[in-house]
């Protein structure tokens, strides 16, 4: 794509709900060096509305997304048991892709999708695991290290929603959203899991029978840090992230994202946000961003790769299955392909 450099990249944007319509915003006037020319939704009426506020094509497909000459590169937003289908026929057609997470929610369709991309011999997949680009989780980064606080030892997360984005459905708490700090936990440990237990207990008022909300991860890296999330998807009390590393020589905790604590009416705080789009909106901004400089230029995927997406597939199926038995569950990775040295 380096050969467009200095030109706008045309996107076509494959699924239009919450974050589809959010991500074709951005790219439309957020972010530098993009356009949105193209656009499929399975409710046509949704797609229709953005497309004539931007300009862009509703198409009746998103084959023909997918296949359009107005269409340099895909954006993939639909929900996710349908990532790993759509992420093949772009890698068929030659398209770069960022593609929403997960990759797939079961690790089998992720591999197939890692698969076709080291048979094509070329990254063309940037995944969407935005957490990597947000200024608190690279600051927290930042003070790791010899240079910072040592190696991480404990890494003790948070992932409270305020209602179940999806349903509630203890499986998917795991893919959908337990999902980022599977993915972001690599990031900063910059190591793989050996292993994976999920903990049920008792569960919030909301949760229906069967299920479980919240769930209690905990992981241990092949260097042995500690991870562990509390994954609260019906929480009520708003979207709150948050993340502290004990390291051998001090403690980095990031927040939820809120620099300005308020004191009114003897109370002190500050508000939470209702959702994702309020707490990550600079971060998605930043991928966005650092996707197209990426097509525009031939530099480095500066994202999450199809890897990254596939490990972080076969650690929620790990996941999946402790749940199920309550055991503690071996996550057990195959060599990393070349592609992705
Ligand atoms: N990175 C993040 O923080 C983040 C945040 C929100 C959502 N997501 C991911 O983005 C995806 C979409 O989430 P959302 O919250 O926007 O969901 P949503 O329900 O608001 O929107 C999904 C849209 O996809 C459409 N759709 C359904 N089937 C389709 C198909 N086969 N092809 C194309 N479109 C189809 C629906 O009509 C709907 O408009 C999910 O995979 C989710 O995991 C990521």
């Amino acid at each position: 794509m380096h050969e467009n450099a200095g030109m706008t990249i045309r996107v076509g944007v494959i699924g239009t709900g919450n974050i589809g319509t959010s991500h074709a915003h951005d790219l439309a006037s957020r972010v530098a060096g993009s356009t949105v020319t193209a656009l499929f939704d399975a409710d046509s009426d949704r797609a229709d509305a953005l497309a004539s506020e931007l300009g862009a094509a509703a198409l009746p497909t998103f084959e023909a997304v997918v296949a359009s000459r107005d269409v340099d590169a895909v954006l993939i937003a639909s929900p996710d048991q349908f990532h790993a289908e759509q992420a093949l026929a772009c890698l068929a057609a030659g398209k770069p892709t960022l593609c929403e997470k997960p990759l797939a929610p079961l690790a089998e369709d992720a591999r197939a999708v890692m698969d076709a991309e080291v048979a094509g011999g070329r990254q063309l997949i940037m995944m969407g695991f935005m957490r990597r680009f947000d200024p608190g989780y690279a600051e927290l980064k930042s003070q790791l290290g010899p240079d910072g606080i040592g190696d991480p030892l404990i890494v003790r997360n948070t992932h409270r929603n305020e209602i179940a984005p999806y349903g509630l459905d203890s499986a998917l708490s795991l893919t959908n959203a337990a999902i980022h700090e599977i993915d972001i936990n690599r990031w900063l440990t910059e190591d793989e899991y050996a292993w994976v237990h999920v903990l049920t207990g008792r569960s919030g008022p909301l949760t229906p029978p069967g299920q479980h909300d919240p769930l209690f991860v905990l992981l241990q890296t092949t260097l042995g840090t500690i991870v562990e999330i509390e994954m609260f998807v019906q929480s009520q009390l708003g979207y709150e992230v948050s993340c502290q590393v004990t390291a051998g020589h001090g403690v980095a905790e990031m927040g939820d994202g809120a620099y300005v604590t308020t004191m009114r009416a003897r109370q002190r705080g500050h508000a939470l946000p209702a959702q994702w789009l309020g707490r990550f909106q600079e971060a998605y901004r930043l991928q966005l961003q650092g996707w197209i400089t990426h097509l525009g230029t031939g530099g480095p995927m500066p994202g999450a790769s199809v890897w990254d997406g596939y490990v972080d597939a076969v650690t929620a199926t790990a996941a999946i299955a402790s749940l199920r038995s309550g055991e503690r569950v071996p996550v057990v990775l195959p060599p990393r392909p070349g592609l992705y040295a």
